[in-house]
C-alpha cells in the first residue's frame, strides 16, 4: 500500500463532485454506483487518479463539507461497501483515489460537537472553539467566509463557538492534541481501505491567532479579515509537520492541499520535497483575479497579464524544490471557458486553448468533471435556482445591506459556486443522462448540444483534444519534468511558455482573444498539436493555441 514513488507527478487527476456526476437510482442525486458505472469513461480519457469530494455522512449544509460521521458514507451516495467497490474497481483500471479530508471543522451534528455544546465541563468542550461574549457582543468582529459573524451564540451554555464557514460547520480546536489524534486516526482508517491519499480541505485555516484580536474596521466592516486571524498563521507548521510525521510520511500518502493565504514566498515551507509537508498545493491567485482585494460581493476588471503572472510566479518559485497542482476549475468555481475564454461562438476553440495553456505547465493537472467537454456557466434565473449555502448567505446579507437584487444576481452569475455543480452532461436524453428522475440542481439547458455522447462521436471535440493532451504529456517527459519559462509576458492578448528538458524545448502559444494576433514564425515543421486545422505562419486566429517541439539546436530565436 505504500506509495513512496512519485507517480503522482506523472498523473492526471480527475475531480468528481459526487452529487452531480451520475445518479444510478433516479433520486436526482449522484452516487457511488453512478461513479462506478462511469469508470470506463475515465479510463478512456486517460486519467489515473480521482479526487473524490466528500462522501461521508453529512446533513449537507455545505454539500458534504460538513461531516457528521467520518466513518460512514452519506446515505444518498451509498454504503461503505459501495465505496470499497469503487476503490477496487478503480484500481483494476489503474485509477487510484484520493479522498477529501475536512479537518478544520465538522458538522454541528457531529457527536463530538453535540457533546461539546452540551455543557461547559463536557469532555469534548475543548474540542471546538468556545468563547464568552465581550461587552454584550460576539467575542471578536471576525467575519465568516460565507458572510456574517464567524461566531454563533449557543443558548444552552451562553457562549459562542467559532465557525470560519457556515454556522453548521464549527471549527475544531487544533490546539487540543486529542483533536489532532482523532484526525490522524480517521486518515489512517481510510488509508487502510486502500485510498492513495487526500485532498486537504481548507488546511491553511487550522491555526487561529491565539490573541483573538479585534480586526480593524472600515465603514463598520472588518477589513481583510481572514488573512489576519486564521489563514496560514504562525505556528500552523507545527500542526502540519506533526501530521506529516504521524501519517503522511510513514504511509507515503499523495497529498494536495487547498492552501489559500499562503504567499508565494512562503510556499517552500509547504512544498519542499525534503522538509515541506505536502506534495502539491492549490493556490488561487489566478482564479481570484476578478475579486482580488475586493469586499465580498464585489467584482473588479482584470487584465490577462494578471492572470498569467498569477500562474507564472508559482511556476518559477517552486521550480527548485516542489510541485504544483494545476487547475482552472473545481466545485467552488465557475466554468473556465465562460470566465477566461468565450462560451459562445468560440467555445470549442477557447476550451482547447485553455487546456493547452494550463495542462502543460510544470505540475500535475487536475480536470474538473465536465471541463473536458467544455461545460459552461448556467443561467440561474432567480436565487431559488441556486442551491449553495454561500450564494444564499451572500444574497440574504447583501439584500439586508440594501444592495440592488439584480446587482447581486449579476455577481452570482460571475462567481456563484453552483456553475460548477450543475449535473454532468452525458447525453441528450432526459436530464442529460444524469438522472432518470428530477435532479437536485438545475441541469444546464445547453446539454442537448454539449454532452459526452456527442463529444465521443466528434473527432474534433474538446474531449478528444483533452485525450490528445493527456497522451502527449504522458509520452513526453519534457512536458512533465522540463523547466518553465514564460514568454509574451507583457502581452494582454497572448500567453505562452517554454518547457526545456535535455535536448528538447516545447513551446506553448495561446491567443486569449477573439481576434487575430501576429506572432513571429516558429516553424511549421515543429508543430505538434493545435486547436485549428490550418495554421498561418505568423497569424494566430481567435483563441488559437499551438504546441511546438523544437530541438535545442534549431536556429530559432525562442527567448
Ligand atoms: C473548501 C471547499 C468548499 C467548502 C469549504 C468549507 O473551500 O472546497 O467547497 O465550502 O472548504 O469546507
Ligand atoms: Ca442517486
Amino acid at each position: 500500500m505504500n506509495n513512496k514513488n512519485t507517480d503522482w507527478k506523472e498523473s492526471v487527476i480527475y475531480q468528481i463532485y459526487p452529487r452531480s456526476f451520475q445518479d444510478s437510482n433516479g433520486d436526482g442525486v449522484g452516487d457511488l454506483k453512478g461513479i462506478i458505472s462511469r469508470l470506463p469513461y475515465l479510463e478512456e480519457l486517460g486519467v489515473n487518479m480521482i479526487w473524490l469530494c466528500p462522501v461521508y455522512d453529512s446533513p449537507n449544509d455545505d454539500n458534504g463539507y460538513d461531516i457528521r460521521d467520518y466513518f460512514s458514507i452519506m446515505k444518498e451516495f451509498g454504503t461503505i461497501e459501495h465505496m470499497l467497490e469503487l476503490i477496487n474497481e478503480a484500481k483494476k483500471r489503474n485509477i487510484s483515489i484520493i479522498m477529501d479530508l475536512v479537518a478544520n471543522h465538522t458538522s454541528d451534528e457531529h457527536p463530538w460537537f453535540l457533546e461539546s455544546r452540551s455543557k461547559k465541563d463536557s469532555d469534548k468542550r475543548n474540542w471546538y472553539i468556545w468563547k464568552p461574549e465581550k461587552n454584550g457582543k460576539e467575542p471578536t468582529n471576525w467575519e465568516s467566509i460565507f458572510g456574517g459573524s464567524a461566531w454563533e451564540y449557543d443558548k444552552a451554555t451562553k457562549e459562542y463557538y467559532l465557525h470560519a464557514f457556515s454556522k453548521k460547520q464549527p471549527d475544531l480546536n487544533w490546539e487540543n492534541p486529542e483533536v489532532r489524534e482523532a484526525i490522524y486516526f480517521i486518515m489512517n482508517w481510510w488509508l487502510d481501505k486502500g485510498i492513495a491519499g487526500f485532498r486537504l480541505d481548507a488546511i491553511t485555516f487550522l491555526k487561529k491567532n491565539q490573541q483573538y484580536p479585534e480586526l480593524v474596521t472600515i465603514e463598520n466592516r472588518p477589513y481583510s479579515p481572514a488573512s489576519n486571524v486564521w489563514l496560514n498563521q504562525p505556528g500552523i507548521m507545527e500542526f502540519l509537520q506533526e501530521m506529516k510525521e504521524r501519517v503522511l510520511k510513514p504511509r507515503g500518502v499523495v497529498t494536495v492541499a487547498e492552501a489559500p493565504g499562503v504567499p508565494v514566498n512562503m510556499v517552500k515551507e509547504y512544498l519542499d520535497e525534503e522538509n515541506g509537508v505536502f506534495n502539491m498545493i492549490f493556490q488561487f491567485d489566478h482564479t481570484e483575479v476578478d475579486i482580488k482585494d475586493m469586499n465580498r460581493g464585489q467584482l473588479r476588471q482584470w487584465k490577462l497579464t494578471e492572470f498569467k503572472d498569477a500562474l507564472s510566479q508559482w511556476q518559477m518559485e517552486t521550480e527548485d524544490f516542489g510541485w504544483m497542482a494545476l487547475f482552472l476549475e473545481n466545485h467552488d468555481s465557475v466554468r473556465s471557458v465562460s470566465k477566461y475564454g468565450n462560451d459562445k461562438e468560440y467555445r470549442i476553440e477557447a476550451s482547447k486553448m485553455l487546456a493547452s495553456y494550463y495542462m502543460l505547465m510544470r505540475g500535475t493537472p487536475f480536470i474538473y468533471q465536465g471541463q473536458e467537454i467544455g461545460m459552461t456557466n448556467c443561467v440561474f434565473n432567480n436565487i431559488d435556482e441556486y442551491k449553495d449555502v454561500d450564494s444564499h448567505n451572500l444574497y440574504r446579507i447583501e439584500c439586508l445591506n440594501g444592495k440592488n437584487k439584480s446587482e447581486i444576481m449579476n455577481y452570482l452569475s460571475k462567481r456563484g459556486r453552483d456553475h460548477g455543480r450543475t449535473p454532468m452532461q452525458w447525453d441528450k436524453s432526459h436530464m442529460a443522462g444524469f438522472t432518470s428522475g428530477s435532479p437536485w440542481i438545475k441541469v444546464n439547458p445547453n446539454y442537448e448540444t454539449i454532452n459526452v455522447e456527442q463529444a465521443l462521436i466528434d473527432e474534433n471535440s474538446i474531449l478528444n483534444y483533452y485525450k490528445k493532451l493527456i497522451k502527449l504529456r504522458k509520452e513526453n517527459k519534457a512536458l512533465i519534468y522540463g523547466s518553465y519559462k514564460d514568454i509574451f509576458k507583457t502581452s494582454n492578448e497572448i500567453g505562452g511558455y517554454v518547457r526545456s528538458y535535455e535536448k528538447e524545448k516545447w513551446v506553448v502559444i495561446c491567443n486569449f482573444t477573439d481576434h487575430e494576433v501576429n506572432i513571429t514564425e516558429i516553424g511549421e515543421e515543429y508543430l505538434v498539436l493545435s486547436n485549428y486545422k490550418n495554421n498561418e505562419k505568423t497569424n494566430l486566429k481567435a483563441y488559437e493555441s499551438r504546441i511546438y517541439k523544437v530541438p535545442v539546436n534549431a536556429r530559432r530565436n525562442l527567448t
